[in-house]
């Protein structure tokens, strides 16, 4: 059984990623320092707890197991909050993984999957956006994924390294089975926000505008259910296993819904009112971002099967229901 050392394997997308290597074969072995992630939510693998730019505890990992692949899960993700505090962005984004990669050439562990993000293309010049289309991220947290993206490049060329950038858009949605889910604090984003007004949690979701250039004035999103990411994940993993040594996708459904439409199908899944308040936009928020995905179709041979929206909604409604204060 070939390890896989999942970097932030407990966080809400890499758990769900060690459930479904385990699954498929794969051993996951779990780097995280808990600071976000959940200690609960690591049930595939041992869980070692510390920094991944900690020289000492990489070499015990990689010298302990033998390790197949890196995939890397573990990073800051909120646009507002790199704003405010870049430093920690680029410390915790790049550098640490930086440190990581350093490790891995060390040790010759040479497959790296990276968990980039649609916040490296910044404002689109045009809907939907493929792999091609220029990368002028609009803010650090872009900034931080598109570094790591352009170090990957460089370690190709110059030391050999198998990378895969997976260039997410909205991650959503929970574990099939009800296991695992979204637990975020401080949440931020508009699916998890929109159930816990639906479980009382909340008196009303925020609108952040209404007068933007889309169908219904609301901002236009490509929401991805996380059994549909991990499934990209092991088809990226396979190819570079097989010999592939440069992958870069896309990781969306090329569908797009309005935060009106999100919030109307969390009221009929969960049946409860959510109330709703039209507030201003919030600052950096483009109206549209919808994923090309024919490449990731094409090349990767991957389906999206769970990312429609009601079933995001439908599997995010069970673990908040079920699971009300989180993993706590
Ligand atoms: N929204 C609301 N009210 C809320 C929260 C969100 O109206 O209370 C809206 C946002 O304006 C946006 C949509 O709902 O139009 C989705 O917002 P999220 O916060 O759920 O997600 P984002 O689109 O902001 O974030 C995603 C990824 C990031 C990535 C970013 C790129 O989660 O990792 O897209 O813009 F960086």
């Amino acid at each position: 059984m070939k390890n896989i050392l999942v970097v932030g394997g407990a966080g809400y997308i890499g758990s769900y990623m060690c459930k479904y290597l385990s699954r498929q074969g794969y051993q996951p072995i779990v780097l995280d320092n808990l600071s976000r992630g959940h200690q609960q939510a690591v049930k595939w693998g041992p869980l070692i707890k510390g920094e991944c730019r900690d020289t000492d505890l990489l070499r015990y990992i990689f010298s302990t197991y033998r390790i197949a692949a890196v995939m890397h899960f573990a990073a800051f993700c909120y646009v507002g909050e790199s704003v405010e505090n870049p430093s920690a962005y680029y410390f915790n984004n790049v550098a640490q993984t930086l440190k990581l990669l350093q490790e891995m050439l060390r040790a010759n562990v040479l497959i790296f999957l990276f968990s980039s993000t649609c916040a490296v293309y910044g404002e689109p010049v045009g809907i939907p956006i493929a792999e091609t289309h220029p990368q002028r991220p609009i803010n650090p947290y872009g900034r931080s994924k598109l570094m790591v993206e352009q170090i990957l490049e460089d370690f190709h060329a110059t030391y050999g390294l198998k990378f895969a950038s997976l260039r997410y858009f909205n991650a959503a949605g929970a574990d099939p089975d009800g296991q695992l889910g979204e637990d975020h604090r401080p949440e931020t984003h508009l699916i998890p926000l929109t159930l816990q007004v639906a479980l009382g949690q909340r008196e009303k979701i925020q609108i952040f505008g209404d007068d933007c250039a889309t169908k219904d004035g609301t901002c236009i999103r490509d929401y991805i259910h996380i059994q549909d990411l991990a499934s990209a994940h092991l088809l990226a993993l396979e190819r570079l296993l097989g010999g592939r040594c440069r992958e870069i996708f896309n990781l969306g459904t090329g569908r797009g819904y309005s935060v009106r439409e999100v919030i109307k199908v969390a009221r009929e899944i969960s049946g409860r009112p959510i109330p709703e308040e039209v507030v201003q936009r919030r600052p950096g928020d483009p109206a549209v971002l919808v994923s090309s995905n024919e490449k990731a179709i094409a090349e990767l041979k991957w389906t999206p099967r769970y990312s429609d929206l009601y079933s995001i909604i439908e599997t995010a409604w069970q673990w908040h229901k079920t699971h009300p204060t989180g993993y706590r």
